[in-house]
This record gives C-alpha cells, structure tokens and sequence, in this order.
C-alpha cells in the first residue's frame, strides 16, 4: 500500500521549497523566484529556479526538474518514499505504519540503525587512529603521505587487533547482535559467537550521496591477503549504486569527474587539489554509478592503473560510460602504477598536464588493439582494421559514429570513405543497426513534430498555472481531451479539475507520478515559457495562438488516428478552430 495522495499533499504544504531547498543550498530572490547554483550539474551560475508560488524547481541549464520531494530525493539518492518520510519527519507529520510492504517504517527505521550502527563505528575507527592502540595505523598513513587534514576529511581510522574493541563498543552504545552484523561489521562465527569484520586495517567510511556512512574499506598494514576488504553489500549499502567520495565530488563545481580505481587514489588525487575524482567500490565501475555521474557531469577522465588488468578495466569502464552518454578520455599514467604513485613522484602539476593530454577512449582503445598487430604485414593490418571497424559499428548514432569513423582514419592512416566501408560490411554482419541509407529525414521530422506539439502543451500548462486567471476565459474553448501528449493530458485532467474548485497546485500534479523521469517531464509541464514576453499583453495574444495550435495539432491526430470520424464533430471542431483566432483574452492589470 502506497501513501495516500493527500499525505503526499499534506508532507508537500508542510514543506515550503524554498525554505528546503534553501537549506541545501543558499537561494537568492531572483524577481517572483529564488534561484541558486545547480546541484544536478557542474555550474557556476545560478540556473536553478525555484518558484515558491508553484512549488517547484527547475534548472534550465541540465533540466533537472520537479517538486520539494523530487529534490530531497535526488539530492540525497533517496527513493520516492524515503523522500517523503524526510520530509514528513521535517515537518512533524506522522506516517500511517505500513504504507508500503518495500518501505514499511520497520524497515525504514532498521535501516536507520545500520547506518547508525556503521556511523558509531566510523567514530569509534576515528577516534583509535589517533589514539596510542592506533599508533600503526597513523604511521602507515604518514607513510603513505596523507595529511592530518586529508585523514580528517576522509574520516580515515583504524580497527585495532583486538576486533572485539569494536564490537564492545557497538554494543555499548545499544546496539544488538543482529544490527552489528546486518550493518556488515560483524560476523558470526560458530565457535566464538559475535567477531569484528575488520581488524588490524586501516578504516576508509564509505558514505551514500547523502554522506552518511553505509559502510568500510579496510586495507592491510602491510602485504598480505586480501589486501582490501570491503563491508558486503547490505540493506543500506548497494556497490553499484554509489561511488567513493562522491558527497564530495557531488559539490566539487567542475566540469568533469576523474575515476579511479582505488580508495587511496581518490585520496592523493583530492589531497593534490583534484577535489573531483571519484571511484567505484571495490568493484568494477557499474552502469549505475554511471547513471549518477551522468547527473553531474558530461565529461570522465579515467586514470585507471597502467598496467594490464588497469588498461581492461579502463577499456570497459569507457564503454559503460558511452552507454549513458558521458565522454570519455584516458589519462596516461605512465611510467607509475597508479595517480596515488603518479602524485607522489611527479605531483599536481604534472598531473594536470595529463589531464589536459588526455586521449578520448576510444581512440586509445584502438591504440591498444594495435599493440595486438604487426602492422608491417598487410594481412594483420587489415584485420586490425577490421576489428576498430567491428568496434566503431557498435556506435548506434549515426553523427557519433561518423565522427569516430573520421577520428580513426587519421589515427590509423587509411581512408575515411575505405573505414566507412568496412564499419557498414562489419554492421550488416552482426545486423547491428540498418545500414540502408532509407530516408531517415521522414521520420525525424515527425519527431520534431511530436516535440513541438508537446512543448506548445507545456506553455499552455505553464502560463495556465502562473495566470489561474486565464481558466475561466479558455474552459470552455480548450479541454483535456485536446492534448495529445499522453501525460500533458492527464496533468490538464488533474488542472482543469482543480482549477474548477479554485486551486493551483502544480507541485501536487507532480506527485501523481513516481518515476523520476515523468515527474521531471511534469515540471517541465509547469515551466516552459515563450521567451522574450514582457507584459500580461503580450501573454494575451499567445495565449490565443497557443490555444489555437493546441486544437489544430488535435484535429490532425484524428485524422491521422485511422479511426473513422464522425464528420459532423469534425466540422464543429473545424469551425471552432476558425473561431479561435477572434478569441480576446484579459488577464488582471
Ligand atoms: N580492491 C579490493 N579488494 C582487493 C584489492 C583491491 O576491493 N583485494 C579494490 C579497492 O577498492 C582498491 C582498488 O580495488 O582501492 C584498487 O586496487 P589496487 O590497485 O590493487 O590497489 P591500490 O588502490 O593501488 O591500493 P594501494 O595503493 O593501497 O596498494
Ligand atoms: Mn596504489
């Protein structure tokens, strides 16, 4: 069972957005908005709009959009039921117990103890770092030239020899058998009952995007067997749904993040001023996490280990990232192991320059399937060049793909039109995607098509919102069933029908859909506006032409339906259509 809608709309009213957003990020009044810096993407101005009258945001630089739950949501990473119970505890309002089996509040609140649970101990690894037990750990980190304050902004620590510290600990401060080891810092052995997970290690917290701590990376002081050791995925901690440092990252104001594959990289890398690298979690980089990044950021510059397993991991990682429409460079680490070593031996500077000689991905991934070939054969050339054509066939965007195909002729001296070839024979042999020069132009116009009769709804909607007064004057003129996007209709349904009983309350059509997509699709519904009206006139007059556009872009559905048409509603509606344009709007002075 799911909230009710009108404890959705009660959580939403008792939680003004500005006053929210505003303590996430300091908003200024910008005329009838407030505005800040966006937090879904790298800027430096302020693109994000938050209209109070609305209750909604919207950056018109990234996109990003929605209600007060949709921020907290994306803000924090949180699901749509873990926003609202933020905000409904914000605000001091009680949820009913069990609103949803996947999100009852015994299992909100239990997950609350786990982070809890990995929280106290992060405090209690801190405090033994700097503590005499933890003398070790202190020296390996000195060791490895970490600063007081770097080891203080990592919340770095140490797990002492005798694991049951910890675990006393814990248990000290209230928590259970249970929450220790669902928390994954306890096992449980059949002999000896309760043990730590982590001992003798030194202690690097994992936070979610929100910075609470869900779990450990814990390394050996020396050499020796399994060199990380990393908590096991539990209840609040997902390995493919969050990266290393990224409470940081989130916020760091660049336009690019820098991946790594190791915990001590991202540290170095942020200690010498690279306060954007980030990194998977003991695991291979996921779609998931590149799903996040891509909220941030279009660009990744990998600095992955140069060795053999670094460059494959770096290979994939790419390709992961291309899927989700990030760019992708790779950073040369060469002659070092890794960034952590590279900074050590040449520093900041130096690291910088190869970020700005970065190699796009790609083209370095075919430079290292050249390795693969004698190139002074002609037989071995062919086949390599077969094997970038098999790769570059992959490439489903036909602009991205002959921009690739122009990149790698000149990387591998062979002819544009000889590798466009090749890239076409290679498509047509895995079927990859319809190489027939059919004329695509058709079909793209009608996407065009589509969007703009989509986008002159979302004006209709957005002025109808901001001026309640045009409702009276359009009602009988323009209904729901007009819209031909699907969801402009069902957000005109929800509108007309609370303007009817005289309220706006756009933040609450938002609610109405749960996937963050359609609900920033919503926003969008709520925030489009026609460039450059100055005055109530001017929205006067487009309101007529935006009305009359709606009910021709109607019209042309239902002839285009193939469903028969009853020729005398046709001919209504043909000579309302006329009418429209007579149609003299009023709003207030
Ligand atoms: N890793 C792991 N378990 C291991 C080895 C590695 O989870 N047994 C993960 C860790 O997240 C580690 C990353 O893989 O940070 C990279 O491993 P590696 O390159 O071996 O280590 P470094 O990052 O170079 O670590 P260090 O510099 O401390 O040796
Ligand atoms: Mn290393």
């Amino acid at each position: 069972m799911y909230l009710e809608q009108d404890i959705i709309d009660q959580i939403q009213q008792n939680n003004d957005i500005v006053d929210v957003i505003n303590e996430y990020i300091p908003l200024t009044k910008k005329g009838a908005n407030y505005v800040c810096i966006c937090p879904f993407h790298s800027d430096t101005n302020p693109s994000l709009t938050v209209s109070r009258s609305k209750q909604l945001f919207k950056c018109f630089a990234c996109g990003e959009g929605g209600n007060v739950v949709s921020f907290v949501r994306k803000y924090d990473g949180l699901s749509f039921q873990e926003a609202l119970k933020v905000l409904a505890d914000r605000s001091g309002i009680a949820l009913p117990e069990n609103y949803s089996s996947e999100f009852s509040k015994e299992k909100r609140d239990y997950k609350e103890r786990l982070i809890a649970c990995n929280t106290e101990a992060a405090r209690y690894y801190y405090a033994s770092l700097r503590s005499p037990r933890g003398e070790k750990g202190l020296e390996y980190f000195k060791k490895r030239k970490l600063s007081d304050e770097t080891m203080r902004q990592f919340g770095l620590g140490y797990a002492s020899i005798d694991g049951a510290e910890c675990i006393n600990y814990l248990k000290s401060q209230g928590f259970t058998d249970k929450e220790i080891i669902d928390s994954g810092l306890g096992v449980y052995d059949e002999k000896k009952g309760l043990r730590s997970k982590f001992w003798n290690r030194v202690m690097f917290p994992i936070k979610n995007l929100g910075g609470k701590v869900i779990a450990f990376g814990g390394r050996v002081l020396g050499d020796g067997e399994p060199k990380y050791l990393n908590s096991q995925e539990t209840q609040v901690f997902n390995k493919s749904n969050n990266l290393y440092a990224f409470d940081i990252v989130r916020n760091c104001r660049k336009d690019h993040f820098i991946l790594c594959e190791g915990y001590m990289d991202v540290i170095a890398l942020h200690q010498a001023g690279f306060n954007n690298a980030t990194a998977s979690l003991g695991t291979a980089f996921t779609p998931g996490q590149a799903n996040i990044i891509k909220r941030y950021v279009k660009d990744v510059y990998l600095s992955y280990d140069s060795d053999g397993p670094g460059v494959k991991a770096a290979i994939r990682a790419a390709k992961i990232c291309r899927e989700f429409g990030l760019s992708c460079k790779v950073i040369d680490m060469n002659p070092y192991k890794d960034p952590d070593e590279f900074i050590k031996n040449l520093g900041a500077a130096e690291y910088k320059k190869r970020i700005d000689e970065a190699k796009n991905a790609f083209i370095f991934e075919i430079g290292t399937i050249r390795k693969q070939y004698d190139l002074n054969d002609p037989d071995a050339n062919t086949r390599y060049a077969e094997e970038v054509a098999m790769l570059l066939s992959d490439f489903k965007d036909e602009v991205t793909r002959t921009n690739y195909i122009r990149a790698c002729a000149k990387e591998m001296g062979v002819s544009e039109d000889a590798l466009s070839k090749l890239v076409s024979q290679a498509a047509s042999s895995g079927r990859k995607y319809n190489v027939s020069t059919e004329p695509k132009s058709g079909i793209h116009s009608d996407d065009k098509k589509e969007d703009g009769k989509t986008r002159v709804e979302q004006i209709m909607l957005t002025y109808l919102s901001e001026y309640p007064a045009l409702y009276p004057q359009i009602k009988n003129i323009l209904s729901p069933e007009d819209f031909v996007d699907e969801t402009n209709r069902a957000i005109a349904e929800k509108l007309f029908m609370d303007m009817d009983n005289g309220i706006v309350n756009p933040a609450s059509i938002v609610n109405m859909f749960e996937d963050a997509e359609r609900q920033s699709k919503v926003t969008d519904s709520f925030t489009t506006y026609i460039n450059g009206l100055s005055d109530n006139s001017d929205v006067e007059t487009a309101v007529v032409d935006i009305i009359y556009q709606i009910k021709n872009n109607a019209m042309e559905n239902m002839k285009n339906s193939g469903k028969p048409i009853n020729p005398t509603a046709f001919m209504k509606m043909k000579k309302e259509l006329m009418e429209i344009k007579k149609i003299k709007i009023k709003l207030p002075k």
